[in-house]
């Protein structure tokens, strides 16, 4: 089985979807490995890098696309700007694509990919369960974003965290509210804590207040129930208009003395849901700042702009995408990890053309199989 790892083309996107060990271990299971020439640059890895751990290097990327029977990638397949052609062009019929794909906010993607006759794993689906956290791309990513936001949030703020004790004076700790605390909301919670900031809390999902409190955080209950706020992936359900009004509210009086304020809150497959508003910004205090984690699926805060750094009423918004990217060396090692575990647990089942679909990994992430569609999920999107 030959895999191959192109360069990514996605604009700003730094990672690479194997690193030398991870090549290692795939030769030592008897796969082939192709990487594109420079794939591996922007994550400080060189070809010779490859090289030494036994891969092939294709000079280019068509070469690498029309090699390969199976494509690890850190994005979608998108348009080469470069060479005016879409990676899916470059793919031989039959090929196996494993990538996080998103197909809810894709179906022109995935009826391409069903077109083509692309088998296609799309590992933003693959279930939250205890069997395949090693191949959790969305946790590995958001521990990492979780951590930088709280980098990014001290790096901007005219304050520092801890509370410090000098001659001149007494400092007094930076107050930090994380809204959502999923991982990366428990990862943002944790940085801050050690940074010595005093963190508050706010997640629609009651079962998280004892996590938070085990981090040294006070939790703020929004007085939901336990089936109101969750499905039963373990997902934050979407609430009523009333209810995300009223959770405006009680968020409101805690921003006002804010210093920093990371979101995160996410319904999987809507937008996120507004949680600050202008008027909210506008009372919060000079200097202080907003790290919107949820811009990548509009935001959290209304004034986010993806891609920017912003300020407004004096406070400093913080929207940039692709966070994990900016800790590159950290994001492509871990990506690389959960791409190995993956392939590993699925290779035995595409040599011998054979998937199974009564297991759970395979069917909650198998987008296409050989031109069809067998993901009920997937199925409603293309209605
Ligand atoms: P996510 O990224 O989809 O959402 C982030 C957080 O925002 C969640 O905690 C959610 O409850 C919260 N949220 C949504 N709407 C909100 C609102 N209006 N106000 C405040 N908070 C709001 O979540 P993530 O981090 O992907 O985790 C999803 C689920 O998967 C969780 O139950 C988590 O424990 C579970 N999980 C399970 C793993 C496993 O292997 N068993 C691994 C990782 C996560």
């Amino acid at each position: 089985m030959k895999i191959g790892i192109p360069r990514e083309v996605m604009p700003g996107e730094k990672r690479v979807a194997a690193v030398p060990e991870t090549v290692s271990r795939m030769i030592k299971a008897g796969m082939e490995v192709a990487v594109e020439s420079g794939a591996g640059l922007l994550s400080h890895i060189e070809d010779k890098d490859y090289q030494q751990a036994g891969a092939v290097i294709a000079s280019d990327h068509q070469t690498l696309f029309a090699q390969a029977d199976v494509i690890l990638k850190v994005n979608k397949p998108v348009m080469d700007e470069k060479l005016h052609m879409h990676e899916l062009d470059m793919m031989k019929e039959g090929t196996t694509l494993i990538a996080p794909l998103y197909p809810a906010r894709n179906p022109d993607l995935v009826k391409q990919l069903i077109e083509k006759k692309i088998t296609s794993f799309s590992l933003d689906m693959l279930p939250r369960i205890a069997r395949a956290q090693s191949m959790d791309i969305l946790s590995s990513m958001s521990n990492l974003a979780g951590y930088k936001s709280v980098i990014l949030a001290a790096d901007h703020l005219g304050k520092i965290f801890p509370m410090l004790t000098t001659a001149a004076g007494t400092i007094l700790p930076a107050k930090v509210i994380v809204i959502g605390a999923g991982v990366a909301g428990l990862q943002a919670i944790a940085t801050a804590r050690r940074l010595g900031g005093v963190v508050i809390a706010f997640d629609t999902r009651p079962v998280v207040a004892e996590q938070v409190k085990s981090l040294g955080a006070d939790f703020v209950s929004l007085e939901t129930s336990h089936e109101q706020s969750q499905d039963t992936g373990g997902y934050a359900k979407e609430q009523t208009a009333e209810f995300y009004q009223k959770e405006q509210e009680i968020i409101r009086q805690y921003s006002r003395e804010a210093d920093v304020i990371i979101t995160t809150a996410l319904i999987p497959g809507k937008r996120a849901p507004i949680l600050i508003t202008e008027s909210m910004v506008r009372e919060m205090k000079r200097g202080s700042v907003i790290v919107d984690l949820a811009v990548e699926q509009e935001g959290n805060c209304e004034l986010s702009e993806p891609g920017q750094i912003i300020v407004r009423h004096d406070v400093t918004i913080i929207g940039i995408l692709n966070i994990p990217s900016t800790v590159v060396s950290n994001a492509s090692q871990l990506y690389s990890k959960n791409l190995l575990a993956f392939l590993s647990y699925i290779a035995p089942q595409l040599q011998a053309s054979r998937l199974d679909m009564t297991d759970e990994i395979v069917k909650g992430c198998l987008v296409t199989y050989q031109g069809d569609v067998l993901n009920a999920v997937v199925k409603q999107v293309l209605k």
